[in-house]
């Protein structure tokens, strides 16, 4: 029922730098795998096949992973090396992949308007992916998520408990809870970055949405919010208004790959897990 997978990837990466002076943030790897093809490979195993990427300038390195290298492909053929290109070219082969390019940087909300044009009017998924999420052996979050889309036909955003000092690195959410075996909350209230002081709770958004179209509506109507930026948190509020909006505490383990320390903690962890 969800086709579709967004993947906003036009922002700098600036916290990388000069790592990312070339090479687009999303190409940066976890052992030896980008952190794109993470997210990719995560949207795969929920049954999704078309991958939407809003891109921008100086990011056409994405474009090339998720393509044919023939001659690499003929020089490494028959050899050991083989075998480590087997993933990629399973997402490839059965996947298809489509860009757009986000020519200004006005925020989340911004990015995924963007992507109308390749997602058009049907539900879809959006993945942030320095948001690196690992299932821990059960089903992906996104999986777990249009589970949970499946049984109630709304918008959905994953969240996870964060130190209440934290607030101000995500959008916070408020709920009802609405079933405790599945820890899912009907939001009533959304805020992006609040202090500490004036957040809600401390359930954080991470990087994984499932959206209804009518969004791409309400953003357009979305004025400027936190940090001079359109915001999905501010648009989705507009959902929530309506209950339309559940907040699903996912099972698994997530990393901030987008601040150093996370990137740190998921390549250790990744390495210890023997992914590599
Ligand atoms: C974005 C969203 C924020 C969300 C976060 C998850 O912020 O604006 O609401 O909590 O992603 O990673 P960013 O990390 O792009 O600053």
């Amino acid at each position: 029922m969800i086709k579709k997978c967004l993947f906003p990837a036009a922002g700098y990466g600036t916290r990388f730098l000069p790592a990312t002076k070339a090479t687009p943030k999303e190409m940066l790897p976890i052992l030896t795998k980008p952190l794109i093809q993470y997210g990719v490979e995560e949207a795969s195993d929920a049954g999704i096949r078309t991958m939407a990427i809003v891109t921008g300038r100086g990011k056409r390195a994405i474009e090339d992973h998720f393509d044919r290298s023939y001659e690499l492909e003929h020089q490494i053929q028959g050899s050991s090396k083989e075998a480590l290109m087997t993933e990629i070219r399973s997402v490839i082969t059965t996947c298809t992949f489509s860009y757009t390019r986000q020519m200004e940087m006005k925020g989340l909300g911004h990015a995924i308007l963007t992507g109308e044009t390749l997602i058009g009017n049907e539900p879809f998924a959006v993945i942030l992916a320095d948001d690196l999420c690992d299932n821990t052996g059960k089903e992906t979050v996104l999986k777990q998520m249009i589970n949970i889309y499946e049984k109630y036909q709304c918008s959905i955003v994953a969240i996870e408990e964060i130190p209440m000092d934290q607030t101000n690195k995500y959008g916070v959410i408020a709920g009802n809870l609405l079933d405790n075996t599945n820890n899912t909350y009907r939001v009533t209230d959304m805020v992006e970055k609040p202090d500490p002081k004036e957040a809600p709770t401390n359930m954080a958004i991470i990087g994984r949405y499932i959206l209804t179209p009518d969004i791409f509506d309400i953003i357009r109507n979305t004025k400027p919010g936190k940090g001079g930026e359109i915001q999905i948190t501010d648009a989705l509020l507009e959902q929530a208004k309506e209950g339309n909006v559940i907040a699903y505490k996912f099972d698994g383990k997530r990393f901030d790959c987008g601040s150093i320390d996370g990137f740190v903690e998921a390549t250790n962890y990744f390495y210890s897990k023997g992914s590599n």
